[in-house]
């Protein structure tokens, strides 16, 4: 039952190396939350995020503890009754490489699943992570057109290099693709496009 889950279900998970607690995030966090996300936003590898957003979004994360210092964090965001993202995931520089960021996506796996989504996508730099984790490649036009509104705010709107990845958590009800137009929406008269793709 979706009402039965709470933090206690997704607590008490153990990184290889350390005694690392993963639960749902709560308000409590934020500061923390902020200082690790702009952290990476600064190196223009993650998106930054405003504590408005944060509060607006809190629901959607999930955290990993080691003792009172925030070791990582990851998002589970609905955008369809089938398909969910995984954004702001951030595992803090001193506790990278103990399995705490599969811990997470794991947690937001369990979530997801629990909600009963079909697939779980994210935009990345780090498709070799997301491929331990058991993501695959796919076409950016196969993602949900909603998905890519994050991106009208992205200073790599006109040169994105980040790759689309995609988990199916029930293969035999795998979305069909959809083949989008190259227009994000119109807003105020004007016509957005999707981001240019750079090809390496
Ligand atoms: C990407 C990130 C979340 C990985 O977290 P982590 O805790 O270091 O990863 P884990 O230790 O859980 O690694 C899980 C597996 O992925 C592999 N892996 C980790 N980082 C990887 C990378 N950058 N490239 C390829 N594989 C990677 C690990 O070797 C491990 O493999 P295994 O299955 O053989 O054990 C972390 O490096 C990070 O926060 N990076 C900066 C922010 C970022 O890029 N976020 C992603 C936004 S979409």
């Amino acid at each position: 039952m979706i009402s039965a889950l709470t933090p206690d279900l997704v607590e008490n998970q153990t990184a290889s190396a350390k005694e690392i607690e993963v639960r749902k995030a709560s308000m409590a966090d934020i500061p923390q939350l902020l200082e690790l996300i702009n952290g990476y936003a600064a190196k223009g590898i993650m998106l930054p995020r405003t504590e408005f957003e944060m509060s607006e979004n809190m629901r959607d994360f999930m955290v990993a503890f080691d003792g009172n210092k925030l070791a990582g964090c990851g998002a589970m965001h609905f955008y369809s009754p089938t398909m969910g993202e995984v954004r702001s995931l951030a595992v803090a520089e001193s506790h990278k490489t103990n399995g705490i960021g599969r811990l997470i996506v794991d947690s937001l796996i369990y979530e997801a699943k629990m909600y009963g989504l079909d697939a779980v996508f994210a935009f990345t730099y780090v498709p070799g992570f997301f491929a331990r984790v058991g993501f695959h490649e796919v076409e950016r036009g196969e993602l949900p057109l909603k998905a890519w509104k994050d991106c009208l705010r992205c200073p790599k709107f006109h040169a994105c290099d980040e790759i689309a990845v995609v988990r199916e958590l029930r293969p035999h009800r795998r979305p069909q693709r959809q083949e989008l137009p190259p227009v994000l929406g119109v807003d105020d008269g004007f016509v957005i496009l999707l981001p240019t793709v750079l090809r390496g």
